[in-house]
């Protein structure tokens, strides 16, 4: 496996590897666990080339948020991708990927200024210019990105068609733990007590899945059911639960007659957890 350090070795790296076929792009920002390598996995099983990104984007972090706690382990992290089978991995500084008198940003709208965007307000617009660059860096033939991170995945998907960058997105199911926790490199701060009433999220996500799909639920009555379960947590305080619909994550009244998607945001003291799932009436299965 490669590692390259900055834009020209990454370039360099790519340039030969190329010839072997698709390339396909996971960009993570590290402490990789068992999500990221499912984007891998896909990755591998999808392209000839499977290249990487470490990278904790500093632009998209608001001012009073986690960038100086964010987990770092880029020896373990090197180890993982090298045993997944990457080719080349892009582990730049914050100077290489940004110019110190760089003024230019990719603008993103409403998909970016909604649910988790009203509480991370810089957040998706941090995304989208990294994501712009690392696309422009690697020209990847297809990108990786979780479903956990739903909304990411909808303004990325959606800055692809608007801006006709030439790369496939593909977005990769939630890995959970046994007991339903979504992964995630937030998790290992959570103290054993929120540890033990995180699973929450995921149960809501099961009781909603199961009203929609039984048929006549309404938007009001979910969301209701989810309040009521997340009310008896021990601890955690609910930031936001909403029904969307799932492509255009437009607010959706009355009964529930096409695809939605249900995005919960928890917090646990420092730690903001949030989980999705998208799900289907009978009618339109
Ligand atoms: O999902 C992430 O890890 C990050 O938001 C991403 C897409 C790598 C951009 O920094």
């Amino acid at each position: 496996m490669l590692v390259c350090y900055t834009k020209h070795e990454l370039r360099n790296a790519l340039a030969g590897l190329r010839a072997k076929g698709a390339v396909g792009l996971v960009p993570t920002m590290g402490y990789l666990h068992a999500g990221h390598m499912a984007l891998v996995t896909r990755a591998r099983a999808e392209n000839e080339v499977v290249a990487a990104s470490i990278f904790v984007n500093p632009t998209q972090f608001g001012a009073n948020e986690d960038l100086s706690t964010y987990p770092r382990d880029i020896e373990q992290d090197l180890q993982k991708l090298r045993d997944a089978g990457v080719d080349v991995v892009f582990t730049p500084t914050v100077d290489e990927v940004y110019l110190p008198d760089a003024d230019t940003h990719v603008k993103t709208g409403y998909l970016s200024r909604v649910l988790i965007g009203r509480i991370r307000p810089v957040h998706f617009g941090g995304v989208a210019t990294v994501v712009t660059k690392l696309f422009n860096i690697f020209q990847p033939d297809r990108a990786y990105f979780g479903c956990k991170d739903y909304q990411q995945l909808t303004v990325i998907k959606k800055m692809v068609a608007d801006l006709d960058i030439p790369v496939k997105v593909i977005g990769v199911p939630t890995v959970r733990e046994a007991d339903g926790l979504a992964l995630s490199s937030r998790n290992v701060r959570l103290t054993p007590k929120n540890r033990a009433a995180a699973p929450v999220l995921c149960k809501s996500l099961d009781l909603a899945e199961v009203l929609v799909a039984g048929g006549g639920a309404t938007v009001h009555s979910v969301k209701k059911e989810i309040l009521d379960l997340l009310a008896g947590m021990p601890c955690g305080v609910v930031e936001s639960v909403d029904i969307r619909d799932a492509e255009t994550l437009a607010p959706m009244r009355g009964r529930i007659v096409s695809a939605v998607v249900i995005l919960l945001a928890v917090r646990f003291e420092s730690v903001l957890l949030i989980d999705q799932r998208v799900v289907t009436p009978p009618n339109n299965r």
